[in-house]
C-alpha cells in the first residue's frame, strides 16, 4: 500500500515528501478554503514537490460542469486526476474524462456498489472514507476489503484509496483490508512515525554513551 497525503499546506505537503514516503496528494475543497490561498497556485506548487498523482477536486453537480471545470484543472499536467463525487452526474464526467485519458478520482464512495459503478465508468481511483463511516457506527475498514475483494474478483485496475484516515490503526486495517493507497493528514503520518520505546531507546542510548565517552580516542 502506498502513502498519499490529504493536505493541501505545501510545507507539510514538503516535510512529508522529504520523508520519501509520499507517492500521490490529495486534496478536496474543505482542505483548500484551510489554506486560504488561490487553488491553482496551490497546485502547482504541489506539483513541484511531489511527482505522483495529485487530485484537484471539481465543485459542479451537473456532469457539464464538472468537466468544464476539470478540464483546465487536468491541463496544468498529466499528473493531475480530477477528483468527482459519487453522484449519477459524477459518473458521466468520469465516463467523459476516462475517453479522454484524463485520470479521475471518485470521492465520497460509502458502499461497494458505489465504488464497482465507478470503477465501471471508467475511474482510476475510488475513494471509500473509513473515517465517515466509523463515525456513524459503521465499518469503514470492511467496506475498503469488500471493494479489493470484488475489483480482485472481476480483475478490475481502478484503485482503492481509503480516505477520510483519522489516525494510524485506520492505516494498517486499510492495508490489511487490500487498499492500494491510504490518503491521510500529516499529522498521522507523524503520529505513524512515533513510538514511545524508540523514544525511550534512543534516549538510553545517549545516555549509556555519556559514561563511554571518556574511552573514546577520537
Ligand atoms: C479524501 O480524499 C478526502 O479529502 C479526505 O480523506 C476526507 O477526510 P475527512 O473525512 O477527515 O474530511
Amino acid at each position: 500500500m502506498k502513502f498519499f497525503i490529504d493536505s493541501a499546506n505545501v510545507d507539510e505537503i514538503r516535510e512529508a515528501a522529504s520523508w520519501g514516503i509520499v507517492s500521490g496528494v490529495t486534496t478536496n475543497p474543505s482542505l483548500v478554503a484551510k489554506e486560504g490561498r488561490d487553488f491553482v497556485e496551490v497546485l502547482k506548487e504541489i506539483l513541484q514537490i511531489v511527482d505522483g498523482p495529485v487530485s484537484a477536486e471539481v465543485l459542479s453537480l451537473d456532469a457539464e460542469g464538472m468537466i468544464r471545470e476539470g478540464e483546465p484543472l487536468a491541463a496544468l499536467s498529466d499528473r493531475i486526476n480530477i477528483k468527482v463525487p459519487m453522484t449519477t452526474e459524477g459518473l458521466k464526467a468520469v465516463h467523459h474524462f476516462a475517453k479522454k485519458g484524463i485520470p479521475t478520482n471518485v470521492t465520497l464512495v460509502f458502499s461497494a456498489n458505489q465504488a464497482l459503478m465507478a470503477a465501471r465508468a471508467g475511474a482510476t481511483y475510488v475513494s471509500p472514507f473509513i473515517g465517515r463511516l466509523d463515525d456513524i457506527n459503521h465499518d469503514g475498514s470492511q467496506l475498503i476489503g469488500q471493494i479489493a475483494e470484488i475489483f480482485d474478483l472481476h480483475g478490475i485496475e481502478t484503485e482503492i484509496i481509503a480516505a477520510s484516515i483519522r489516525n494510524p490503526v485506520h492505516v494498517t486495517l486499510a492495508a490489511q483490508s487490500g487498499a492500494h493507497i491510504a490518503t491521510m493528514p500529516f499529522k498521522v503520518m507523524q503520529q505513524m512515525a512515533k513510538h514511545p520505546l524508540t523514544d525511550q531507546g534512543i534516549e538510553r542510548f545517549l545516555a549509556d554513551w555519556e559514561k563511554a565517552k571518556q574511552h573514546q580516542k577520537a
